[in-house]
């Protein structure tokens, strides 16, 4: 992981979801006020949920201007998205439908589509074209918000998957090795173009996972190294932005400072 990543270890989930949420709300805001839209991926899977619901809620549904948001996706699981799989479904209900967001901010992976390669080629165009970035610029994400998995997966980018080559597209279509199969995600080479990403990670299942990105060095030169290919959150690495991992203290139980008894950025 890239010297520009930086880790902040919060007691527990809740927590996890407010500094996430103020911090969401208040790189939104930077954005805004320099004028322009404030373009972010939304993050699947549970640990979101926390954030989501926080964003909407009484303490922060009331700091941003939504109207200027435009809303994206990481990874999508190919299902309608009205199943229970479907992440654009939890998040329109946790976050869109209680902040009234029009539909002309949201710009969803479309998991429906049979096939999922049509799907992935469409997301990269709609994407390209909102960015206005052809090939081979890229586009800008403002902020991309990630989870990650117990075997070091983010997004859709799981161990060993051709999706981790691909160096020129936005979104690819993907396979998962559980859960939902079909899947439609943003590449790491689009991933690493953002301005800022957040890793949003909670719980005692995933702290091998973490230390595994964040302990285990990096080749300096960003060759590739087998260990991007077996935990494949290790290949976000920002070509200039920031990446900001949110951890609370089971997540972050491996980490070194951790086992040397510095248990959070607060002591
Ligand atoms: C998805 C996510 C996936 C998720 C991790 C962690 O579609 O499931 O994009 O990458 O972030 O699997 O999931 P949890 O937050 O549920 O542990």
């Amino acid at each position: 992981m890239s010297a520009a990543s930086e880790i902040r270890v919060v007691t527990d989930s809740r927590e996890l979801a407010e500094e996430a949420a103020e911090l969401f709300v208040w790189l939104g805001s930077q954005t805004l006020a320099i004028g322009g839209s404030f373009r972010v991926a939304l993050a699947g899977g549970s640990t979101p949920k926390g954030l989501y619901a926080a964003l909407a809620g009484s303490r922060f549904s009331k700091e941003l201007n939504w109207g200027n948001v435009e809303f994206y996706f990481g990874d999508e699981r190919c299902v309608p998205p009205v199943h229970p799989e479907s992440n654009f479904g939890m998040a329109n209900t946790i976050l869109f439908r209680p902040l009234a967001i029009d539909s002309k901010q949201i710009f969803r992976m479309e998991g429906e589509d049979p096939n999922p390669e049509d799907a992935a080629r469409r997301y990269d165009a709609t994407v390209r074209t909102q960015f206005k970035s052809p090939p081979p610029t890229w586009p800008r994400f403002d902020l991309i918000l990630l989870g990650l998995g117990e075997d070091g997966h983010t997004a859709s980018l799981f161990p060993g998957s051709r999706a981790l080559d691909e160096r020129t597209r936005v979104a690819v279509a993907a396979e998962a090795p559980r859960g939902v199969a079909h899947r439609l995600t943003l590449t790491a080479a689009a991933v690493s173009h953002a301005r800022t990403v957040i890793f949003l990670v909670s719980g005692r299942e995933k702290a091998g996972a973490v230390r595994a990105v964040l302990e285990r060095p990096t080749s300096p030169d960003r060759q590739p190294d087998p260990m991007d290919r077996t935990f494949p959150a290790r290949l976000i690495r920002p070509v200039d932005g920031r990446v900001i991992w949110f951890l609370d203290r089971a997540a972050a139980s491996e980490l070194a400072l951790a086992r040397q008894g510095i248990n959070s950025h607060e002591e």
